[in-house]
């Protein structure tokens, strides 16, 4: 299959859906007006974002005024943990999260650690659960803040988050939770599971890059990163990226559930067939609770990153582990904190699919897989 691209890269980021696309267009245009702005240009501008504002909210089953648009999933981060630190320092300083976080969340934290908070990071099991017993023994007095995202980026464990976020509003503790990676995929209902604060992003669901949200529900206390003209409720001042919200706002009316069950297939069948018909691999995540687009897999004897170099030279996308840590040497952090060694996190490659992949990519991609598998298996003899 000479000249095949196959994108199984999908956890970095997602294709621009074409319907998106058309819907950004005239506010890249002649749609260009600032949303603050009191003439037609203006008022053209406010309604898209509000638009798009309505689609997210009723998704989510949240106000809209619980809705504020950011530059994407690291902001949206950066504002719950941040901003809630510094907004409830009269009532604590600690805080909770995980080791499996995104290093935006890992790293906000590190951060706020340097400044006088308490930080305490969850241990998680062989499948990257935590353990809610784990969290109820963590919580004190002055916790503040628990941070424990949706979906993982790097082997697609759920965690339980309706779970987590009853311990804590039982305790009067904020939740947040990061749903970039679960957004459209799982079930995520701002009201029924009485979620404090949620960070999504576009761009892993086939929108555009730099825009997001974070959901903060009403009468959270909380403080704005951004200070300026009081855009967004007063919690994210900056003109609004116009084009990229109603991208955003697209991205999430065209995302329907057989798009999952789709995936889920093809990632069901990508699964059996390399375990099945590969020999010294084993799969990372959860046996069932995991997102239904990825796969990670770590190939004993065999260099990840020579792997994803000898599969993009076949027209195949896949990862190591994160993308945006992919630059570093050091075994992902994920696949440590799930107990592989790191010659075994070294060994380890991701495959997330999207709504567009194909039966015939999956079956070619575990074609090229084989082969190159057991080429690299034959060099290190
Ligand atoms: C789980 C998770 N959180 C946060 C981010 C960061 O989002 P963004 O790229 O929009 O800043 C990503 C994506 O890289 C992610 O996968």
């Amino acid at each position: 299959m000479l000249g095949v691209k196959v994108y199984l890269d999908n956890a970095a980021t997602t294709p621009l859906a074409p319907e998106v696309l058309e819907a950004m267009l005239p506010y890249l245009n002649e749609k260009f007006g600032n949303a603050s702005s009191l003439h037609e240009w203006g008022r053209e501008a406010r309604e898209a974002i509000e638009n798009a504002r309505a689609i997210i909210a009723q998704k989510l089953n949240c106000e809209v005024s619980e809705i504020i648009f950011t530059s994407g999933g690291t902001e949206a981060n950066n504002m719950a943990i941040k901003g809630i630190a510094f907004a409830n320092r009269d009532k604590g300083n600690h805080i909770i999260t995980q080791k499996t976080e995104h290093p935006c969340v890992l790293n906000a934290c590190k951060w706020l650690e340097q400044r006088g908070f308490e930080v305490t990071y969850l241990n998680v099991d062989e499948h990257g659960m935590i353990r809610l017993e784990d969290l109820e023994a963590a919580m004190r007095k002055d916790t503040i803040l628990v941070s424990i995202m949706h979906a993982n980026n790097e082997i697609g464990t759920v965690q339980p988050i309706k779970e987590i976020a009853r311990i804590c509003n039982e305790r009067g503790v904020y939740f947040h939770t990061d749903a970039c990676q679960s957004f459209t995929k799982e079930a995520l209902d701002v009201k029924r599971f009485e979620l404090d604060l949620v960070t999504i992003n576009a761009h892993k669901i086939h929108g555009p890059k730099g825009v997001g949200a974070l959901v903060v529900r009403e009468g959270t206390r909380i403080d704005p990163l951004l200070h300026g003209g009081g855009h967004e409720f007063g919690l994210r001042s900056g003109t609004e990226n116009v084009a990229g919200i109603v991208g955003f706002g697209k991205a999430v009316e065209i995302a329907k559930p057989e798009h999952v069950l789709h995936m889920r297939k093809l990632r069901d069948l990508l699964i059996k067939r390399v375990l099945n018909e590969i020999e010294r691999v084993k799969l990372n995540g959860h046996p069932n609770k995991r997102l239904c687009n990825n796969a990670n897999f770590t190939f004993y004897d065999v260099d990840g990153e020579s792997l994803v170099l000898r599969l993009d030279a076949r027209g195949i996308a896949t990862s190591t582990s994160s993308a945006c840590a992919s630059h570093k040497p050091e075994p992902s952090h994920v696949l440590l904190a799930i107990g592989l060694k790191p010659e075994e996190a070294r060994s380890s490659l991701r495959l997330t699919l999207s709504r567009y992949n194909t039966k015939e990519e999956i079956e070619y991609a575990i074609e090229v897989l084989k082969e190159e598998v057991a080429n690299l298996r034959r060099i290190a003899k």
